[in-house]
C-alpha cells in the first residue's frame, strides 16, 4: 500500500547526468549518466528490480533499489517497455558479470511507453520453440532476440569489410539497375513484373552490367539484391537475396582465384578483428576457425570421382557421371566430409551458363568455379568470361536465347575486348557459415521465399 504513495522524483541535489548510448557507457565508470532503451530482461527480488537494457549498441544491466524499486510505477514495467534510466555506473566486483562489466545504479527513471503484458506480452508473441512460421510473421519482433540482432550486427560487419577489402584493391562500387530485361542465370528463375506494357524481370545478377563498366572504371563491384524465382524450398534459397559481385579486366583464370581467396579471407579477419563483430562470431559460432590459404582446388571431373568412390550418389539415386549436375544434397556431403573451403572448378559447358570461357586445353569444359563450405556448399560462384562476340553468339544459341535484348552486352565484344572475369557471393550464405547458422533465412533481415512475403 505504501507503495502507492511513492512518487518517482529525481534528486536536484544531484550532478547533471550525461546522455549516453550503451556502448559508450561501458567506459563512464563513475559518471552520472542517462541512458534510454527497451527493457531486454526483468526481474525483482525482495528490495530489488534488476533491469537488462538494450539499445542496438549493446545491453546494460541496471539495478533499482530503495524506494525505486518499491514504487507503483516499477511494478507497471513489462519487457519491451522503453524507459529512460539515470544513475551511475559502477564497477562490476570480481567474479560478477554482465555486459561491459559495469552495472548501472538508477537514482530516478522515466517510462517513455509501456509494452502490453498479458496475452499479447512480447514473450507470448516470439515464444522460444515457436513454429518457426509464426516467428517469421513476427520477424519485427523476433529481430529483437539475441541471436538474430547479433547476425544481423555481423552482416553489416561483413558488408563494411568487403567494402574496406574492394577499396583496397582500388575496385570501384556501382550500383546497376534492378529493373531489367535480360536474363543472366537461365529463364526458370526469372521474376517477370509489367513494366508500362513492357516485359521486364527483377535481376538475377547485376554481372551484364558489371562487364559494361570495366570499360570505363576498372575493376568494379557492386552490392545489389538479387531476385530467383526459385520453386525448392531449401535452407539455403531465398528469392532475395543481397548479391555481392566483382568483375575484373585483364586477368586470367588463377588470378581470379587467387583474388577470391583472398577477399574471403581478409574479410574474415576483419570482421574477426571488429570490436563488435568478433565476439558475436565466437558467441554463434564458437568453433569457427579462419580458412588457412590456398584453398583447396578440386576438377569438377575429379569431384565425380571423388563423389562416386565414396558412394555418394546423383539425384537419380545412382553413379555420378561426368556431365551431371552436383545438386545440393551431394555437394554438402562432398564438402563437410572434406571439410575445408573447396574451389571446385572447370564445370562441363553444357551445365553452366551462356557466357562462361572454355578452357583453352579442354574446350568441353568452363574457366568456371564454385566456392563450396562446410556446412552450406556453395557461397560463391564465379567466372571467366567469352571474349569473343562469334563464340557469345554461339553461347545464346546453344541456351536459345534471342540476342535483340543483349546488343549492350555483345557491344563489350566489338568496342576493345579484353580478358576478364568474375563472380557473385551470397551474403546470406557467406553469412550462414560464418555465423553458423542452419539457414540462410535467418542471415536476411525480412527474407523472401516461396509463399512468404511478409512482413
Ligand atoms: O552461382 P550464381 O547463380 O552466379 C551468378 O549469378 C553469377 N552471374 C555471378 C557473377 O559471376 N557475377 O550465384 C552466385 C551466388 C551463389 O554462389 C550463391 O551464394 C548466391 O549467389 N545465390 C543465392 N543465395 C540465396 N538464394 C538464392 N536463391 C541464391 N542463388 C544464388
Amino acid at each position: 500500500l505504501e507503495a502507492l504513495h511513492i512518487t518517482i522524483q529525481q534528486d536536484p541535489s544531484l550532478p547533471e547526468a550525461k546522455k549516453t548510448k550503451i556502448s559508450k557507457s561501458y567506459s563512464a565508470v563513475d559518471e552520472r549518466v542517462k541512458v534510454s532503451g527497451w527493457i531486454h530482461r526483468l526481474r525483482s527480488s525482495k528490495n530489488h528490480v534488476f533491469i537488462v537494457l538494450r539499445d542496438g549498441t549493446g545491453y546494460l544491466q541496471a539495478v533499482l533499489t530503495g524506494d525505486l524499486a518499491l514504487a507503483y510505477q516499477t511494478t507497471t514495467l513489462t519487457i519491451e517497455s522503453t524507459v529512460t534510466l539515470f544513475g551511475k555506473i559502477c564497477k562490476l566486483p570480481d567474479g560478477k558479470t554482465a555486459s561491459g562489466g559495469v552495472e548501472l545504479l538508477v537514482d530516478y527513471y522515466e517510462i517513455v511507453s509501456l509494452a502490453p503484458s498479458g496475452e499479447d506480452a512480447y514473450t507470448n508473441k516470439v515464444a522460444e520453440g515457436a513454429d518457426p512460421s509464426l516467428l517469421l510473421d513476427q520477424r519485427h519482433l523476433a529481430l529483437r532476440g539475441e541471436t538474430l540482432s547479433a547476425v544481423m550486427k555481423v552482416r553489416a560487419s561483413l558488408l563494411r569489410s568487403i567494402r574496406r577489402f574492394y577499396d583496397e584493391e582500388s575496385i570501384t562500387e556501382v550500383t546497376p539497375p534492378c529493373m531489367v530485361q535480360t536474363q543472366v542465370e537461365g529463364g526458370s528463375t526469372l521474376f517477370k513484373l509489367d513494366y508500362y506494357g513492357e516485359e521486364a524481370f527483377l535481376t538475377q545478377s547485376s554481372q551484364l552490367y558489371l562487364e559494361t563498366c570495366l570499360a570505363s572504371l576498372g575493376d568494379v563491384y557492386c552490392i545489389q539484391e538479387s531476385f530467383r524465382a526459385e520453386k525448392s524450398h531449401t535452407r539455403r534459397h531465398l528469392s532475395e537475396y543481397t548479391h555481392i559481385e566483382a568483375e575484373l579486366c585483364f586477368l586470367d583464370f588463377d588470378e581470379m582465384l587467387v583474388h577470391i581467396e583472398k577477399l574471403i579471407s581478409r574479410v574474415v579477419q576483419y570482421v574477426l578483428e571488429d570490436p563488435i563483430a568478433g565476439p558475436l562470431v565466437k558467441q554463434l559460432n564458437p568453433g569457427f576457425q579462419a580458412p588457412t590459404l590456398p584453398f583447396m582446388r578440386l576438377d569438377y571431373k575429379d569431384a565425380i570421382t571423388w563423389l562416386n568412390e565414396h558412394g555418394i550418389e546423383n539425384e537419380d539415386g545412382e553413379q555420378f557421371k561426368f556431365g551431371d549436375d552436383i545438386a545440393e544434397a551431394a555437394e554438402r556431403k562432398m564438402t563437410d566430409t572434406i571439410g575445408v573451403p573447396i574451389f571446385l572448378t572447370r564445370f562441363p559447358v553444357e551445365i553452366k551458363s551462356f557466357y562462361m570461357k572454355r578452357c583453352p586445353d579442354a574446350p568441353h569444359v568452363t574457366e568456371s568455379v564454385d566456392v563450396l563450405m562446410p556446412n552450406v556448399g556453395e557461397i560463391t560462384g564465379g567466372s571467366m568470361r567469352i571474349e569473343t562476340t562469334e563464340e557469345l553468339e554461339a553461347g545464346f544459341a546453344r541456351e536459345g536465347i534471342a540476342t535483340d535484348p543483349y546488343y549492350w552486352f555483345i557491344d563489350q565484344r566489338k568496342y576493345g575486348t579484353c580478358p576478364h572475369g568474375g563472380y557473385g557471393i551470397g551474403t546470406e550464405r557467406i553469412l550462414a557459415w560464418l555465423c553458423d547458422r542452419f539457414t540462410v533465412r535467418d542471415c536476411s533481415l525480412y527474407p523472401r521465399f516461396t509463399g512468404r512475403c511478409k512482413p
